[in-house]
This record gives C-alpha cells, sequence and structure tokens, in this order.
C-alpha cells in the first residue's frame, strides 16, 4: 500500500508575523520503501513529520494537505485528522528516544502496554513473551534483564532499540523517523540504521526518514525528496536523482557531501549543509520566482519572477524537480 502526501502547506503564526513552513509539499512512499527527506535546519522536515502525526506545535495550522494511508485519505487541515492512528497504524521514532520512553515505567512496561491492546486475549506470561522476543529481534542483549530496568539504564542506542521494538509490535503501516540516530554515538549509527532497515522488510510497512545526511539516504532510501525553505524542490528514485541531478540545489548537496563517518557525528550535523553560501529566506516572506535564486549560480534573469513548476527529469513522472532550466523550450 502505497502511502500519499498531497499538497501539505503549513504556517506557524507569532508575534513577528505568520511563517510559511511548509508549501504545497507532495510526495509517495510505497509499501517497504524507505524515504529520505533532505533538506538544511529550518527547511521543515520536522514540520512534515509532525502535520502528519497531528503533533503540531499549538501555533501551527495546516493550511492544506490530505494523506492517503493503508487504504483511508485524512483530511490533515482538520484537528486531530490522524491522532487516532498514532501508536497504530502510524509510529513515530524521534531523534531523542526519552521522547517515546517514560522515565518511570520499566522497559517491560511500555513493551506490556503495546501488547496489552494488540494481545487482549493472551494471559500474562505470553505477552511477556512476546516482549522479550521484540527486544531480541531489535539484538538487545539480555533482553529478559531489559524487560526489569528503567530508560535511564539503558544507552543511548540501547533506547532506541526500545522504540524500534515498540514500532515491530504495533506494526504500522507508515513509521516516521526524524533524525533517529544524530543524538547518537557514531559506531551505533549504522545499527540503528540496520533495524530500521529490518524493521521495514518484517512489516512492510513505509518508512519517511528525515536526516541531514545524504550519505545515510544514499545507503539506506529507495527514494529521496529534497526540502528546501518549506519546498520540494527535487523528488526521484536516489538512483535516478543521483544519475541525473535535477535540481542546482540538490547538486550542491551531492557536491558538498560530507563522507559518511564523518556525518555520523552529532558534533557536525548543525553544520552539514552550510558549506553552500548564503541563508534560508525568511519564512514571512516568501520571495517572488524561484525560492533558490539568491543562492542559486546557474539563476538567469526569468528564475527572479517566475515560479517553477515541477518538470519531470528522467522522463517519467516519477523523479521531479522544481527548476526552469529544465523546461523543454
Ligand atoms: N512552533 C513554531 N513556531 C514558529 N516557527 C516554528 C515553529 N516550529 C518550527 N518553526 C519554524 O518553521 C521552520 C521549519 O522548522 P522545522 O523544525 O520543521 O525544520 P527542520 O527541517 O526539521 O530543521 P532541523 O533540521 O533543525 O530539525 C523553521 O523556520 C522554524 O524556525
Ligand atoms: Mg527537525
Amino acid at each position: 500500500m502505497t502511502v500519499s502526501i498531497r499538497n501539505l502547506s503549513v504556517d506557524y503564526r507569532s508575534s513577528g508575523g505568520t511563517a510559511h513552513a511548509l508549501r504545497d509539499i507532495s510526495f509517495d512512499i510505497g509499501k517497504s520503501e524507505m524515504l529520505g527527506l533532505v533538506g538544511e535546519s529550518g527547511s521543515g522536515k520536522s514540520t512534515v513529520a509532525f502535520a502528519l502525526m497531528g503533533l503540531l506545535a499549538n501555533n501551527a495550522r495546516v493550511v492544506s494537505g490530505q494523506a492517503d494511508i493503508a487504504g483511508h485519505t485524512y483530511d490533515l487541515t482538520k484537528t486531530n485528522a490522524t491522532a487516532g492512528l498514532r501508536g497504530r497504524t502510524l509510529a513515530m521514532i524521534f531523534q531523542d528516544p526519552m521522547l517515546s520512553l517514560n522515565p518511570v515505567f520499566t522497559i517491560g512496561a511500555h513493551l506490556l502496554e503495546v501488547l496489552r491492546r494488540i494481545m487482549p486475549d493472551a494471559d500474562g506470561k505470553t505477552r511477556l513473551a512476546a516482549a522479550e522476543d521484540a527486544l531480541a529481534k531489535v539484538k538487545l542483549s539480555d533482553p529478559g534483564r531489559r524487560l526489569g530496568q528503567y530508560p535511564h539504564e539503558l544507552s543511548g542506542g540501547m533506547r532506541q532499540r526500545v522504540v524500534i521494538a515498540m514500532a515491530l509490535l504495533v506494526k504500522p503501516a507508515l513509521l516516521i523517523a526524524d533524525e533517529p540516530t544524530t543524538a547518537l554515538d557514531v559506531t551505533v549509527e549504522s545499527q540503528i540504521m540496520r533495524e530500521i532497515v529490518d524493521l521495514r522488510d518484517r512489516l512492510e510497512c513505509s518508512v519517511l526518514l528525515i536526516t541531514h545526511s545524504l550519505g545515510v539516504v544514499t545507503e539506506y532510501c529507495d527514494r529521496i525528496a529534497v526540502l528546501y525553505a518549506g519546498e520540494r524542490l527535487e523528488s526521484g528514485s536516489v538512483g535516478d536523482v543521483r544519475k541525473s541531478v535535477g535540481h542546482p540545489y540538490t547538486r550542491m548537496l551531492l557536491d558538498c557531501e560530507v563522507p559518511l563517518e564523518r556525518t555520523r557525528s552529532p558534533r557536525v550535523s548543525e553544520n552539514r549543509f552550510t558549506v553552500i553560501g548564503g541563508d534560508l529566506p525568511d519564512p514571512r516572506h516568501r520571495p517572488e520566482g524561484c525560492i533558490f535564486k539568491d543562492r542559486c549560480d546557474v539563476a538567469f534573469a526569468e528564475c527572479r519572477t517566475v515560479v517553477p513548476p515541477d518538470f519531470a527529469v528522467s522522463g517519467g513522472a516519477d523523479h521531479q524537480a522544481r527548476c526552469l532550466r529544465l523546461r523543454v523550450s
């Protein structure tokens, strides 16, 4: 079942004015596919995740947007449109696993809470065995003992495995992972990414992976969507985009791609894409024309006034980019 997000636009209101954090974002994720959503800090990646989960801040407003998930259509402009899906059809892994875990409950209590709901008729012993099995599946060492431990007794990587184990039990149609490895140790990143890939393969679900790292996207994702200042500038299969890049911004991201082992360090995460000169435009006042023109080294006169629509890049609707240079004249 394909997950399909259409025309998602989100505003944040504040005393300084209304910031347009997302403008008309659309993307699809096939069954058993992982889509990497990339973009520099402030481009709107987490806003996409929170809008889908129905977890936006109080000052946010979904101006438009529709989500097709597991055969149902949800109007994201309606408050709590997807609230009933959380922890069921939709699961989320945050950068900080403690956002998903309650410090006063043991690991076992977390898993059993999920199991009580999905195995209402099973006895306690069966549920306990299922909890231990879930921890073993995400390769947490000594799963029996872990059940009695509290989140603070585990390392960050182990906690993230617990969150993945909970998602395994929930069996979501869509798993959203917002920078799931940024806060973790260098060596743990690839292990956690492997567990997410494993979960995707076991459940045949769709995964929306939010990351700063193009290296991670290349290694683990099937598709990529590139966000810039709240607009989706390019999307396509990772292979197509790498082979024939459609947008100058994606080109710049690829050119300044830091080696994977460096991107794994949390210390460089803040500055990963700042090698590109200039700043993101003010989200309160969208400049005329192409959103990227001020930082683009191949912009021409028309880019100042014309907002580029999506153009097909690799010949099909599957690979698109918003750049006037792709116009067939
Ligand atoms: N509650 C809020 N009120 C006002 N503006 C907000 C709020 N939350 C986010 N924003 C703004 O919306 C834009 C997108 O933010 P978002 O957190 O989605 O970006 P991001 O791509 O996830 O960034 P990062 O990589 O740093 O996590 C930014 O300009 C941000 O400052
Ligand atoms: Mg974010």
